[in-house]
C-alpha cells in the first residue's frame, strides 16, 4: 500500500457501529475480494472489498473478518483470518501481514491463519442462530462472476441449512452513508490529491495535446502523492467526446476551439474523490461555451445548497431538474412548447441532462447507500449537473463533492478552481506556458 496507515479507531468505530445493529445470537462473516485473473499467469491489481476494509482496514487478499458480539466463548467476539505467508511468498511477492501487523492495522486482537479457519468457524457457527453474509447489493450491479462472499454464502447454506441467514448489506449501507470524521478526513486527502492533478492539467492543456497525455499527467500526480491510482476510469473527453457520458478511450488529440471535459478522482487509502471540470483547450471559452458553462455552474451552486438534512433525494433531483429546465430555456435549447408538451416520465430537460445530479461517495465512487432515505448530516454526495449538446460537439459537466452537515453543506472541493475567469486565468499564466 502506498498510503500512510490510517488510524485504527476508524475501523474500531465502524465495527462498533455494525455490531450494534446485529440481531442477538448472530455471527457475521466478511470476505476480502478475489485477486482477479487477468491473462496467462497475471492478475489485475488487487482492490480490497469495501466492506471488509471498512470494518478492519486489512488490505490484503485472502482475508476474512468475523464478528460475533455475544459469543459465549471467551475471546472470540471479533477475529480475523489472514493468509499464512512463507519464504517463497516473501521472495516472490514480498511482505504479507504478520499477525502483529494485522492486529495493529485493524485493532482486532485475535488473528489466525486462513488455513485454520474451517475448524474455528465451525465451532463458532454452531454457537450462533443467525449468520450474516455479505453480498454485493448495489442496485446497478450485475455480474456473472461470483465473489468470495457469494461462494462462501452458498457453501454455508449447504452446510448449515437449519441456521437463519441475514443480509449484512442493509446494515452496511445504512452505516456507510453516514461518514465518520475519520472518513471525511481521508476523503479530503483524496480530494486534495485530485485538486493538485487538476492544477497540473490546467498548466499543460493546449491544442495538439492528446487526451492520453492529459491522463498521464493526472496519473503521475496521483501516484507521487501516494494515491492507489484512479478511483474509476478517468474520462478525458475533448470535442464531440464531451457528449459521451462514459467516454474512457481517451485517445483523441485536442483541437483549438474544443472543450475538454475531465471527470477523474484519486483513490487514497481506498476512499474516492470524484471531480468533473470542463475547460477550453485554447485557454478561452467562446461566447457560446461560456454561456452554457455559466448555466451549468449556476445549477451546481444552487443544487449544492439543497443538500441539507431531511430532503429526499428524489425531490432534490426533481428540483434540480426544474433549475436545469429554466437554464435550457435561457440558452434557447428548450422553448415553452417543449415544456408544455413534455412527458412527465421523461421531462424535456433530460434531452440535454440525462444523468442524476448526485450520488453517495466514499469507499466506492458510487458508494453504498439508499437512494430512498432522506439526506442526513455526515453524508457525502457529489453534485454534478451537466449539459450535453451533441449537435454543437459541446458537453459540459461540473462536479464537486459535498459534505452534508446540520449547519449547511460544505463543499469539499471549494478550493479547486471552477469559475470560468479563474480557469482562463490559470490556463493563460505566462510563466506556466513558458512563454
Ligand atoms: N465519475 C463517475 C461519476 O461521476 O459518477
Ligand atoms: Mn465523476
Ligand atoms: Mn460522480
Amino acid at each position: 500500500m502506498k498510503y500512510e496507515v490510517l488510524p485504527t479507531e476508524l475501523f474500531e468505530l465502524n465495527r462498533r457501529r455494525f455490531v450494534r445493529e446485529m440481531e442477538p445470537g448472530s455471527i457475521a462473516i466478511f470476505h476480502s475480494n478475489d485477486l482477479m485473473p487477468r491473462s496467462g499467469d497475471s492478475y489485475f491489481p488487487f482492490r480490497q472489498n469495501a466492506d471488509l476494509f471498512y470494518l478492519s482496514g486489512l488490505d490484503q487478499e485472502e482475508t476474512v473478518v468475523v464478528l460475533f458480539p455475544d459469543c459465549v466463548k471467551e475471546g472470540f467476539r471479533e477475529l480475523a483470518f489472514i493468509k499464512r505467508t512463507n519464504d517463497h511468498i516473501r521472495r516472490w511477492e514480498g511482505e504479507k501481514y504478520t499477525k502483529e501487523q494485522a492486529r495493529a492495522v485493524s485493532g482486532i486482537q485475535r488473528i489466525h491463519w486462513l488455513d485454520e479457519m474451517d475448524g474455528i468457524l465451525h465451532e463458532l457457527i454452531l454457537l450462533a442462530r443467525n449468520i450474516y453474509v455479505n453480498l454485493n447489493e448495489h442496485d446497478h450491479f450485475r455480474s456473472e462472476v461470483p465473489t468470495r462472499n457469494l461462494r462462501f454464502a452458498r457453501q454455508l447454506k449447504e452446510r448449515y441449512p437449519a441456521h437463519q441467514f441475514q443480509r449484512a448489506q442493509p446494515v452496511l449501507k445504512k452505516l456507510a452513508m453516514i461518514k465518520t470524521t475519520y472518513e471525511v478526513e481521508v476523503i479530503r486527502q483524496s480530494i486534495d490529491i485530485t485538486g493538485k492533478a487538476f492544477n497540473r492539467v490546467l498548466k499543460m492543456v493546449r491544442p495538439e495535446v492528446a487526451e492520453f497525455e492529459i491522463e498521464a499527467e493526472i496519473t503521475h500526480e496521483f501516484l507521487r502523492n501516494r494515491a492507489n491510482g484512479h478511483a474509476y476510469e478517468p474520462i478525458i473527453a475533448s470535442g464531440a467526446n464531451s457528449c459521451v457520458l462514459h467516454y474512457v478511450q481517451n485517445n483523441r488529440v485536442c483541437a483549438d476551439g474544443d472543450l475538454l471535459l475531465l471527470d477523474f478522482g484519486a483513490e487514497y487509502a481506498n476512499y474516492a474523490a470524484d471531480l468533473s471540470r470542463t475547460i477550453p483547450v485554447s485557454g478561452r471559452f467562446t461566447r457560446r461555451q461560456r454561456a452554457v458553462y455559466d448555466s451549468v455552474l449556476s445549477v451546481l451552486k444552487a443544487a449544492r445548497q439543497m443538500l441539507v438534512p431531511g430532503v429526499l433525494l428524489e425531490e432534490y433531483h426533481k428540483e434540480v431538474g426544474k433549475l436545469m429546465e429554466s437554464e435550457l430555456v435561457g440558452l434557447g435549447l428548450l422553448d415553452a412548447a417543449d415544456i408544455k408538451n413534455q412527458d412527465k416520465n421523461f421531462p424535456a430537460y433530460k434531452r440535454y441532462f440525462m444523468h442524476g445530479t448526485s450520488h453517495h461517495l466514499g469507499l466506492d465512487v458510487h458508494d453504498r447507500g439508499s437512494r430512498y432515505d432522506p439526506i442526513q448530516a455526515g453524508m457525502v454526495f457529489t453534485c454534478e449537473p451537466g449539459i450535453y449538446i451533441p449537435e454543437e460537439d459541446l458537453g459540459i459537466r461540473l462536479e464537486n463533492d459535498i459534505l452534508v452537515t446540520d449547519h449547511g453543506p460544505i463543499d469539499l472541493m471549494a478550493e479547486i478552481p471552477i469559475e470560468a475567469e479563474e480557469i482562463e486565468e490559470l490556463m493563460n499564466m505566462e510563466v506556466v506556458k513558458g512563454v
